[in-house]
């Protein structure tokens, strides 16, 4: 995608972060995915007592397309910092995330994220390659 739309997915995730819930890492991340048709979901991470019931940020904005419909997907921008502190440090998608995009979202897939004063633009295959995915079933 152009650079101009890129800014706008991730002011949509720099939007999202406010809603993180995240006590115990302090670490707010807030995502936007665009679909095919246009539209955006996104999301911010939230936490649990339990440490191993959080959930990312991507995969909360994935299951709101997903849970409206959606099954189409061009781009995701993801920002992360300490809450308070301006995300300006790539956040990278943690490998369940990725693993959660590639169920839906092929090589071509786009990540959008900040760093080095820019936006810096990956596509999923480069962050997994070989994945595992529903034709490694049969
Ligand atoms: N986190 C995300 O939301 N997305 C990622 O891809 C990396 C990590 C969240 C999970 C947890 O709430 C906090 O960041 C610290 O790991």
């Amino acid at each position: 995608m152009d650079k101009k739309k890129a800014v706008e997915l991730l002011n949509k995730a720099i939007e999202a972060r406010d809603g993180a819930y995240a006590p115990y890492s302090n670490f707010y991340v807030g995502a936007a995915l665009l679909c095919t048709d246009g539209e955006i979901f996104t999301g911010a991470n939230v936490e649990n007592a339990s440490y191993g019931g959080a959930i990312c940020a991507e995969r909360v904005a994935i299951t709101a397309a997903v849970t409206h419909g959606h099954r189409s997907f061009e781009a995701i921008a993801i920002v992360g910092a300490p809450n308070g502190q301006a995300p300006v440090d790539t956040c990278m998608p943690c490998g369940f995330c990725r693993q959660f995009m590639s169920e839906f979202c092929g090589d071509d897939f786009e990540v959008v994220l900040v760093g080095d004063g820019d936006v810096k633009i990956y596509t999923l295959g480069e962050l997994l390659p070989h994945a595992f995915t529903a034709s490694s079933l049969s």
